[in-house]
């Protein structure tokens, strides 16, 4: 046990490495936290998060799109704004680079910005979609824009239907695919990482538990303690961005 609390982290982070030298097969959960450091704002921050400011009801809701699809797009369009402007943080080069450092790693995202993708994380699984992807509502499909649209809003090139942004709204389904490539590196991983997430949205918030009755080791990164950090083995108190780099010094060392 520390009294000193940064001596305590450096314990966590040094038996955090340990475990993942050890790894055969690594699997990772990222939230909003993970993009934090990057500009983009987290969901449920007391002030700074888009709930805060926003309502999920009113805005990310396939009820909110047919009720009013011009305020929808307009949200997006603001948020898609924000992805365009960021840029990857050190904690997303750092996954990327931890990939190719232990045998077999899954990333599953929460995250629909894209940012794990462009600093070089490969077959990331878009748990609830990307921000910059069309779909069309007919179709159901990610699709192409049409030049023109009669209705002022996005509108599908082969079918001329309105597009919705491809993510996954409240109250809708993850989609099959992602779902169970998810539970499958959950329940077979033997290190889960747990990095930026309130652990309060399902099913992603039921991965770690998964994990855990398989006999995974579960470690958590998040400078606030979640519904998760009574659960974990090791809790890393601290921001993804100065911990993840962190955690690959140890592990390139050796
Ligand atoms: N590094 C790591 N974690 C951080 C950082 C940081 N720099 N900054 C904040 N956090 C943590 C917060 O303490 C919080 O626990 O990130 C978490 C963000 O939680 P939420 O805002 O609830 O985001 P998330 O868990 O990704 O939400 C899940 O809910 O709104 C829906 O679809 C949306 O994918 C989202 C899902």
């Amino acid at each position: 046990m520390h009294d000193d609390p940064a001596a305590a982290l450096a314990d966590a982070i040094g038996r955090a490495a340990t475990a993942l030298r050890k790894a055969r097969h690594v699997c990772v959960l990222t939230g909003a936290g993970m993009s934090a450091e990057s500009g983009i704002p987290t969901f449920r921050e007391a002030l700074t998060g888009l709930w805060s400011r926003f309502s999920p009801e009113q805005l990310a809701t396939p009820e909110a799109f047919e009720r009013d699809p011009e305020l929808v797009w307009r949200w997006y369009e603001w948020r898609r704004e924000l992805v365009r402007r960021s840029e990857p943080n050190p904690g997303h080069y750092a996954l990327a680079e931890l990939a190719g450092r232990v045998p077999r790693l899954t990333l599953v995202t929460q995250n629909v910005d894209g940012l794990h993708q462009r600093a070089g994380s490969r077959d990331a699984i878009e748990y609830h979609g990307n921000i910059l992807r069309d779909r069309c509502t007919r179709e159901s499909a990610v699709t192409a824009r049409a030049d023109w649209s009669a209705s002022g809003l996005p509108e599908c090139a082969s079918c001329g239907a309105l597009l919705r942004p491809d993510v996954v709204w409240f109250g809708e389904p993850i989609p099959g695919g992602p779902m169970l490539q998810a539970a499958d590196a959950a329940s077979r991983c033997d290190v889960f990482l747990s990095i930026g997430t309130s652990a309060l949205v399902y099913p992603a918030a039921g991965l770690a538990e998964a994990a855990r009755r398989s006999g995974a080791t579960v470690i958590e990164i998040n400078p606030n303690p979640t519904d998760l950090t009574p659960h974990s083995h090791l809790a890393l108190q601290g921001p993804s961005g100065r911990l993840l780099p962190a955690l690959l010094q140890l592990l390139r060392a050796g």
